[in-house]
C-alpha cells in the first residue's frame, strides 16, 4: 500500500492545425502516405501560444477538475524536451503562474516520450515522503520547434499540446506499480543539446523505434500484469503512447483488447511525446469513459530508449 491515484486532468493544444496535406506542400508526401503508415491525419501547431502557456491551461483544467487548490500541491513535474528556458525550468516557470506553495518540489523530468509516466511514478515517491498529498504531474512539447522542416520522415509525425493529471496520495491506495526502463540507444533518437555542435532538431531511425516499441509496449504490459496479479480482463482501459496507429494496433491485436477499452486520437494531435498519454487521459475523463474506480493501464516509450508501463486508479 501507499499510493497515488488520478484525481482530475486537463490538456491544452494550440489552435493552429496543420494537415497532412499543409505538410504535403513543404515536403514530399503526401496525406495517403502518412495515413496509412502513422494513422495521423493533422496536429496542432504553436503560432502565438508558448510552452508555458500550454502547461498553464493544462494544469489549471486539471486542478479544476479534481477539485484542489494549487495552495494544496506538494510537488509539480514537467515532462518535457522542450522547455522555453533550461533554467527556470518549466515547472519552476509554472510554480510561479500557479501560485503553487514555495516549499515544495519542482522541476522538469527528460525522458523523452516516456517522461509522463516516469514523471508519475516520481511523484509517488516524492508524495510518499511528504506532508502534502497532491502533485501535479504534466507533460507538455512544442515539438514543431525542434523539427527539420525538409526531413520528411521526422517533420510530419510530431505536434505540439499539454496534458496534465493531479494525482492524490493515500496509504490505503495501491501503487501504481510502475514498471520503468532503458535500453540505451544513443543514435536512434537525438535531440542535441547546447554546446555539443550538432543540429539542433530532432533526428530519427524511425525503423529501429518502430522495431523497439512493438517489443517494448507488450513487455510493458506483461510486466504491469505480473506485477499487480491483474489479467487483461481486470483493467478497464488501455493508454498507450500514440506514436503510431499500427504500433497500437499490434499491441490491441496481441491482447484482444476490445474497441471499448482503448482509444487513439493520434489521427488529431500526432505524436505529441510527453504529452500524448495525459491527453488522451484527460479525453477519456471528460467524455466520462474514465472515471472514480476506473482501472488503466498505461505503456509508453521512447528516445533513451525509454520504456515504461503503470496501473493507475482514478481517485
Ligand atoms: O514517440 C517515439 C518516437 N517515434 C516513433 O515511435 C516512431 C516509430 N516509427 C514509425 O512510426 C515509422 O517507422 C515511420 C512512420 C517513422 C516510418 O514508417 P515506415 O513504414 O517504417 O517507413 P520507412 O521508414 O521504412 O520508409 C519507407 C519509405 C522510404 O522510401 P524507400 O526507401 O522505400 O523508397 C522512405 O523514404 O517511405 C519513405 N518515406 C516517406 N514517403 C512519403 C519516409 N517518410 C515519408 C513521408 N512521405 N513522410
Amino acid at each position: 500500500m501507499n499510493g497515488i491515484r488520478i484525481r482530475g486532468t486537463g490538456r491544452c493544444v494550440p489552435e493552429r492545425t496543420v494537415t497532412n496535406s499543409d505538410l504535403a506542400k513543404i515536403v514530399d508526401t503526401s496525406d495517403e502516405w502518412i495515413t496509412t503508415r502513422t494513422g495521423i491525419e493533422r496536429r496542432h501547431h504553436c503560432t502565438g501560444e508558448t510552452h508555458g502557456a500550454l502547461c498553464a491551461a493544462a494544469a489549471r483544467r486539471a486542478l479544476e477538475r479534481a477539485g484542489v487548490g494549487p495552495e494544496e500541491i506538494g510537488g509539480c513535474i514537467v515532462a518535457t524536451v522542450t522547455g522555453e528556458t533550461l533554467v527556470p525550468s518549466a515547472a519552476c516557470a509554472l510554480q510561479k503562474e500557479l501560485g503553487l506553495p514555495e516549499d515544495i518540489p519542482c522541476f522538469d523530468l527528460n525522458a523523452a516520450c516516456t517522461g509522463f509516466l516516469m514523471g508519475l511514478h516520481t511523484m509517488e515517491c516524492l508524495l510518499t515522503a511528504s506532508r502534502r498529498r497532491y502533485g501535479l504531474v504534466v507533460g507538455a512539447e512544442v515539438l514543431s520547434r525542434i523539427l527539420d522542416w525538409t526531413d520528411r520522415s521526422t517533420c510530419i509525425l510530431f505536434g505540439d499540446g499539454a496534458g496534465a493529471a493531479v494525482v492524490e496520495w493515500n496509504e490505503e491506495f495501491d501503487s501504481i506499480s510502475a514498471e520503468l526502463g532503458v535500453r540505451g540507444d544513443d543514435q536512434v533518437l537525438r535531440l542535441p543539446g547546447v554546446e555539443t555542435g550538432g543540429h539542433s532538431y530532432l533526428t530519427m531511425d524511425g525503423k529501429k523505434v518502430f522495431k523497439f516499441a512493438v517489443e517494448a509496449v507488450p513487455e510493458c504490459i506483461d510486466r504491469v500484469l505480473r506485477r499487480t496479479g491483474k489479467a487483461v480482463e481486470d483493467v478497464d482501459f488501455f493508454v498507450f503512447h500514440q506514436a503510431n496507429a499500427r504500433i497500437i494496433d499490434l499491441a490491441v491485436r496481441k491482447y484482444r483488447i476490445p474497441p471499448e477499452k482503448y482509444y487513439k486520437n493520434i489521427q488529431e494531435y500526432g505524436n505529441t511525446s510527453a504529452a500524448s498519454i495525459p491527453i488522451v487521459l484527460s479525453e477519456l475523463q471528460e467524455q466520462g469513459r474514465v472515471r472514480s474506480g476506473s482501472r488503466v493501464l498505461l505503456a509508453g516509450f521512447g528516445g533513451g530508449l525509454t520504456w515504461g508501463g503503470a496501473l493507475v486508479e482514478f481517485a
